[in-house]
Formats: structure tokens, sequence, C-alpha cells
């Protein structure tokens, strides 16, 4: 099956241009005694970067087929989820509402108004806070119809962009991937934090068929693994089903251990693998996602937790939240 002509089918703006970069990690992989690359997700052009960016592009496609007015998304108040959807909402022209929880209570200043934050009031987003996202589809949808009824054309973008639509995007990045690889270089493990889930379910479909003697690894940032697999696996076979992949979808590897004390709650071992990247190779992790992913590949290749083979970790951003994170949340 070509994989590329599957998602042409799909109208999909062009927000990121050429393939992100993928780089050798000399100085960290030196450190650990592994060999280990990035794929730099976090330098997606717009706004910062990030991982949504891939999923907005087909969300942001759709929103303009339908004729919306408005992009209405969900997410913590440092989401940077949101803080892409509202960039391109700025850069189409639209309007955006955030509908923002407070995950644990924060009540730190810089948590509570700078980061990403501080950048939704710059991209003129609307900001609705509320007690907390217990049904966030349902609460997304009741706000979509409140702004209907004021004569909007809402389109309602889910939590992470993480429908089967906006996981298409991590399709592609698999197929980025492979091709960035293709003879020279044979990854026996890809690593990717595992949220809200379209990175990992895309990543999933893609490298099954394009790399299938690679082991991904999906580092979860919120939820034990009996939450997390089910989350992935509909998505995965939601995504399987929209591109009609017959074949038996590829089991899902998810490590729960580096997400403590929580989502959005940073952890010693994060920070320390933040620390370690900036010192090592100059770049830029974040406490939420990509610290704790990191975290655990550290930590795996300790524990010797890897396949053979040089280790892809997908950095898909979040830089924005240190700002909010500093001094502690
Ligand atoms: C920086 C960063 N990394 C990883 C993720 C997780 O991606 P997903 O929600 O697709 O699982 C997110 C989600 O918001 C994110 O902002």
């Amino acid at each position: 099956m070509d994989l590329s002509l599957k998602l042409a089918d799909y109208p999909r703006l062009d927000l990121i241009g050429p393939p992100t970069p993928l780089e050798f990690l000399p100085r960290l992989s030196d450190h650990l005694g592994r060999e280990i690359y990035c794929k730099r997700d976090d330098v997606t052009p717009l706004a910062m970067g990030g991982n949504k960016l891939r999923k907005l592009e087909f969300l942001a496609a759709d929103a303009l087929r339908q004729g919306a007015d408005t992009l209405v998304t969900a997410g913590a108040i440092q989401s940077n989820h949101v803080r892409q959807t509202a960039a391109v909402a700025a850069k189409l022209g639209l309007h955006c509402v955030a509908l923002l929880e407070n995950p644990f209570g924060s009540e730190a200043e810089n948590y509570l108004t700078n980061g990403n934050r501080l950048l939704l009031d710059l991209f003129g987003a609307e900001v609705v806070m509320c007690e907390g996202l217990v049904d966030a589809d349902q609460q997304l949808a009741e706000l979509a119809e409140r702004l209907e009824a004021q004569g909007f054309r809402p389109y309602v973008v889910p939590v992470g962009g993480s429908n089967a639509l906006g996981a298409l995007g991590y399709v592609g990045c698999a197929l980025e991937i492979a091709h960035q690889c293709a003879d020279q270089l044979a990854l026996g493990n890809v690593v990717t934090a595992s949220g809200s889930a379209g990175t990992h379910a895309g990543l999933a479909v893609g490298l099954q068929l394009l790399m299938p003697a690679t082991r991904l690894i999906g580092v979860t940032v919120s939820r034990s693994v009996a939450m997390q697999r089910p989350k992935v696996v509909d998505l995965q076979q939601q995504l399987a089903d929209t591109l009609g992949i017959r074949a038996p979808l590829a089991d899902i590897t998810l490590w729960d251990d580096y997400f403590a004390p929580g989502y959005g709650m940073p952890n010693e071992e994060g920070q320390a693998a933040i620390m370690l990247l900036a010192r090592l190779e100059g770049m830029l992790l974040d406490p939420v996602y990509t610290g704790k992913a990191m975290a655990g590949l550290i930590d795996g290749i300790t524990q010797q937790r890897f396949d053979d083979g040089p280790i892809l970790f997908v950095h898909t951003g979040g830089a924005p939240a240190l700002f909010a994170y500093h001094p502690a949340v």
C-alpha cells in the first residue's frame, strides 16, 4: 500500500513545509553509550513549533472546507495544543475560543500567566475557564452550541487534536522518518510521549507498514498503561479503518513509569533529563511531555529495556512551558 497516496486523499494545509530534521545527537549518544537520533518536530515553523501542527494541517483544512469561522478547542492552561491551534486560527484569519482547565490547581503566577498562556493572548484567542475537563468532548460540544447561537460557525478541534483525521499527521511523520532513514539508518527503537494518543497511534500505523522491524515505545504522560492502551488502540483502529489497512494491528508498547506524580506535574527524572539535553545538545525539552519521555529513554537504556540498534526520540515540542514552570508550580 502506498501510504503517501492514501494521505493525499485528505485535504491538508501546508503549515510545516519541508520535512523536519532527523538529527544524530553525538554528545548524548556518547553519554548514554547508545546511538541516539532525534526527529525535530519541536521546530515545526509556526508559533514555537510542536507536534500539533501536523494534526492541524488536516483539522484546519477540514474546518475551512466546512466553512467554519472559529476554531474551538480545550486543554490545560499551559497546553501546547491550544497555543498551536490559536496560532493556526490567527494565521488563517479565524477566531479561536479556548476552553481551559487548571489541572492541578496551580496558584503559581508564571503557570497562570506566562508560557503558553501568554501566547494565547498574543494570538487573540478568547479564553473560557472551566472547573475541570471532565468530559471534554461534551463540554466542547456545548461551547460550540453557545457560539453557534451567537452567530459563529465553530469547528471543534478535539483535545490534543487526537481524532483519526488529526492523527493522519503522524502517519505523515512516519513517512518522513522512513524516507530520512531509508537504507542508511536501521532504527531499532522509536520513543515518543503518549498523551491524547494521536502522535503515538499515527506513528504506530505508519511505522508498522514502513519500518516493521522498528519497535515504537510510548512513554505515558498522564495515565497508567491500563488507561492509556485503549485510547491508543482505539485511535490506531480508527486510523487503520480510515486508510483501509486490513493487516492485524501492531502491538502497542507503553511505559508508564515516568509520569508521576501526575499530568503536568514535574518530577526529578524529567527535570534532570531537561538539564542533560540542554547541556549536552543545546536542546530544549519541557517538564510535561518531552522531559518525561526523555527520562524514559534514559532509564530504558539503564534498565536494558530497548531492542538492539539506534534509538530515535520524537521531539514533540513544548519548550514554551519552561517559562511557565519556573521557578516552580
Ligand atoms: C509537547 C508535547 N509532546 C507530546 C504531546 C502528546 O501528544 P499526543 O497528545 O498526540 O499524545 C503533547 C500533547 O499536547 C505535547 O504538547
